[in-house]
């Protein structure tokens, strides 16, 4: 059955309906109610081949990077669709094994975390990937050379979208500095800890291949000193389209690219060796659409809002990294266009898009936000103690409930009255 179903990639305009998968996504609002992240199994299925199929040639590992939306049951679909993942808490950790990863197929990636995490992450037999020196003794002493360890490295480049998702330049928390190189060579000879794994991840939203490319160079280079290596991760980062006209990363030309240079790197590091790379909006971003209802049109001397049943509380992005979300009102897909300022009912200015060419807005239409599945519902908040929505995922024909939306009893889950 899921043949039939794969070539709906996007939500689209079929005969004056939105649809996904070709289900009325206003029907999927109706059914599950408003606010409510929806998410598109077969996009998720298609990025994870499409990976597949730009690194053929190579012994590549996908480590979807959970961090960006990590409902069990999309864990699951990835897991299902042949990927691993990555994980950047203990907490994330045990989400993935509950979802049924194996311990050695999960990348941890934490940083600034107190030590007994690591000790967590060794003792759940996840490979554990560290970024800080004094870490690294910590680890040699305990470990010795009977567990071995990835190392994250910074390589001084800046690299994606801005600065807040920039994570490999030099003022950056993240990673063991390349500079830093002999004392990484120090520690490991003192303990002799056994690194396994080199790992670079630059930033999010890196268009183009030539920064991996670098980054690969720089990886190269050093690897040559590390002789138990087994995989070298070149983290994520992949950029899809926001908007039309958006530069894409595009993943062939860099799957063809890298697998040359892995190639010839392992030959003349006289082994071969996995490829790991870690994607999180690659994978997911584009599956992901916010359904909301509009509360109110506010005319104002100066702007048009459509204020709706959403805010900053369910999709921080816009406020955050001034991101840019397109919007689509599902219930006027005729009407006229007119310029809104789409705003939140959170107190707090939350425009969650400025300027917006919409067709006409009344009072109980439902706007769409696309690109919602990476770093949506798992950056949301109960801010204004408001519900965080329901998440709802399509597959084969299907859309099912795989979150309910907040209740009370959440808001008041763990706290302790008084009086
Ligand atoms: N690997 C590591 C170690 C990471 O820290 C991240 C993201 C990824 C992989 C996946 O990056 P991606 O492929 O999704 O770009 N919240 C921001 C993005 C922050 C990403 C943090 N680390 C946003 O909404 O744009």
């Amino acid at each position: 059955m899921a043949s039939i179903f794969a070539f709906y990639f996007f939500m689209e305009l079929v005969n004056g309906i939105y649809t996904i998968q070709g289900i009325d996504v206003a029907e999927i609002a109706r059914q599950f109610g408003t606010p409510v992240y929806v998410y598109d199994g077969s996009k998720i299925a298609s990025q994870i081949k499409s990976l597949k199929n730009a690194f053929s040639d190579t012994d590549v590992r996908i480590k979807y990077a959970a961090k960006a939306l990590t409902n069990v049951s999309i864990l699951k679909l990835v897991k299902q669709n042949g990927a691993g993942v990555d994980v950047v808490s203990i907490q994330e950790a045990q989400l993935a094994l509950g979802a049924g990863f194996a311990p050695a197929e999960i990348m941890f990636t934490p940083n600034c975390v107190d030590f007994e995490e690591i000790i967590q992450g060794v003792e759940l037999g996840l490979t554990v990937n560290l970024d800080n020196l004094s870490v690294l003794e910590k680890f040699g002493k305990k470990y010795g050379n009977t567990v071995p360890c990835c190392v994250r490295l910074n390589p001084h480049i800046m690299a994606g979208g801005n600065y807040k998702i920039s994570t490999g330049h030099s003022n950056s928390k993240f990673g063991i500095s390349v500079y830093q190189l002999q004392e990484i060579m120090q520690l490991a000879n003192r303990y002799q800890i056994v690194i396994n794994g080199l790992h670079i991840h630059t930033g999010s939203e890196i268009t183009e291949t030539d920064v991996f490319l670098r980054m690969a160079e720089i990886l190269f280079g050093i690897a040559q000193d590390f002789p138990a290596l087994k995989f070298i991760d070149f983290g994520g980062g992949f950029k899809v389209a926001y908007k039309q006209g958006d530069l894409v990363t595009n993943v062939y030309d860099l799957g063809l690219r890298l697998s040359k240079a892995f190639k010839q790197f392992y030959q003349s590091y006289g082994r071969k060796l996995e490829l790991w790379i870690e994607p999180g909006k690659y994978l997911v971003s584009e599956a992901g659409y916010l359904v909301v209802k509009t509360n109110v049109v506010k005319a104002t001397p100066s702007l048009t809002f459509a204020g709706v049943d959403s805010g900053l509380n369910h999709l921080i992005r816009p406020m955050m990294y001034d991101a840019y979300h397109e919007i689509i009102n599902i219930s006027n897909p005729g009407g006229t266009q007119k310029v809104y300022t789409v705003v939140g009912n959170i107190c707090e200015t939350d425009t969650l898009g400025a300027d917006r060419k919409l067709n006409e807005v009344r009072e109980g239409d439902l706007l769409v936000f696309k690109n919602a599945g990476a770093y949506g519902y798992s950056m949301a908040s109960n801010y204004n103690s408001r519900f965080r929505p329901a998440e709802v995922l399509v597959v084969n024909g299907e859309a099912k409930l795989i979150r309910r939306r907040d209740t009370l009893e959440d808001l008041l889950r763990g706290q302790i009255d008084i009086f």
